[in-house]
């Protein structure tokens, strides 16, 4: 393996290189949308400028954009470990794709039927399946959060999911407290009782690599926004039961899929720019381990390698930085040796100053990083931490072990005076 290449990584990203409150500024406010590469934003002009058009006729740039249509769903797949690119969805967003979703379901649910969320979950996976539940007469049951490390309560999960779920909903990464969940274990308990299970992945899509047979799933979201994209969002779900499900759409639009789930125009220049994204992580897995030959996919898995080992290291730093002030709590596993439990999304609270006080300061200092419950509300009402929330900073692949220090000692300040 080589080493990670973080220099030709920054200098991707021309967006790092503003400079406020006289330094460079840190973006740590990846979880709430990350910064772009070149590539990427180069891409969605080239296909505004050379290749714009609607779908489905014979002349060029008609032709041209289905051909990128259908490379993109490729990218998608390969991002996913997805076999059939015709089981990639895209959409405005991963909330506006998981309503569909859950209206869709909905209408093969009724009353005696428990679908199950948790209290973890971003409400993008918790309101769509409140609604599902409440238009279907359905259930709604919730798996409970062990407030010590914000992890799955594991009785929870074993109390809530029984012969009745037709759903389990949760998240593969919490955006607030980082909590990496089991996704495999707690899909074989819903599997045994004959229900489906859809993962948010938006959390954990920048972080590490998705594999749906892995993870055992039905349905995965996540939002290529949040890992280098334009703003769009992906669904998955298996083409067998996806091509069946009373999904709402146009008489006149297709059935054939993915096209049933993709109401009206879509942004042609999105999937363009989504497809940039993912071949802007797999350029990293080939220069990490050298090898230029690398299917897609075999890069990726090599990039998501490179990206949790740096990850990892800053995460461990801030972790043990911030441990160190007196009076600070951090929200989630801190324990050195449960790191790959974790994201390298770091929350935490101080008792005498607000995370949107301590946000503003970091702000005016050149820190981006976010104040509040990130709509992560089941887990800030359960933790007792509304209004205020938590003061959120979240590491990407693109920052750096300096950026960390610095953020450290500016914490240590405000919180010291
Ligand atoms: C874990 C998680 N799930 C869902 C969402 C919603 O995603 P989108 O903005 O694509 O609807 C977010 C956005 O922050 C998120 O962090």
């Amino acid at each position: 393996m080589r080493k990670y290449p973080i220099d030709a990584i920054r200098e991707a990203f021309p967006g790092l290189k503003r400079s406020t409150g006289g330094r460079n500024a840190i973006f740590f406010d990846g979880p709430g949308g990350s910064q772009v590469p070149n590539s990427v934003a180069k891409a969605v002009s080239n296909y505004l400028i050379h290749h714009n058009a609607n779908t489905g006729m014979s002349f060029e740039t008609s032709l041209e954009t289905d051909r990128i249509i259908s490379e993109s769903l490729q990218a998608c797949s390969d991002l996913l470990g997805a076999s059939n690119p015709n089981e990639i969805i895209f959409g405005q967003n991963m909330t506006s794709l998981n309503i569909q979703l859950a209206s869709a379901l909905s209408r093969t649910w009724g009353v005696g039927d428990e679908v199950v969320v948790t209290r973890l979950d971003h409400d993008g996976n918790v309101r769509p399946w409140a609604l599902a539940a409440e238009w279907s007469g359905a259930t709604l049951r919730k798996i409970d959060v062990d407030p010590k490390d914000c992890t799955l309560d594991m009785e929870s999960v074993l109390e809530n999911i029984t012969e009745n779920t037709v759903l389990v909903a949760l998240g593969a990464a919490s955006n607030l407290s980082g909590t990496i969940n089991d996704v495999r274990k707690i899909a074989d308990i819903a599997h045994q009782f004959g229900a489906e299970v859809v993962v948010d992945a938006v959390h954990y899509a920048p972080h590490s690599l998705i594999d749906i047979e892995e993870m055992r799933c039905d349905y995965l979201l996540c939002s290529p926004y949040k890992f280098f994209g334009p703003h769009q969002g992906l669904l998955w779900g298996r083409a067998e039961r996806m091509s069946k499900l009373p999904v709402a759409k146009l008489r006149v639009s297709s059935e054939i899929m993915p096209f049933r789930w993709m109401t009206g125009t879509q942004s042609h220049e999105g999937m363009a720019g989504t497809m940039a994204a993912i071949d802007h992580i797999a350029w990293i897995g080939r220069e990490y381990s050298g090898d230029e030959s690398l299917s897609r996919r075999n890069a990726l898995i090599s990039a998501y390698d490179a990206i949790e080992k740096h990850e990892r290291a800053l995460c461990l730093r801030m972790l043990e930085g911030l441990g160190e002030i007196d009076g600070l709590r951090i929200w989630g596993v801190t324990d050195p040796q449960r790191i790959a439990e974790r994201s390298p999304t770091i929350s935490f609270t101080h008792p005498s100053i607000s995370a949107g006080e301590i946000a503003k300061i970091l702000a005016n200092k050149g820190i981006f990083v976010w104040s509040g419950n990130f709509y992560a509300l089941e887990l800030t009402e359960f933790l007792d931490l509304e209004p205020e929330g938590v003061l959120r900073a979240g590491v990407l692949h693109y920052n750096t072990m300096g950026e960390v220090e610095d953020f450290i000692s500016e914490v240590r300040e405000i919180l010291a005076s």
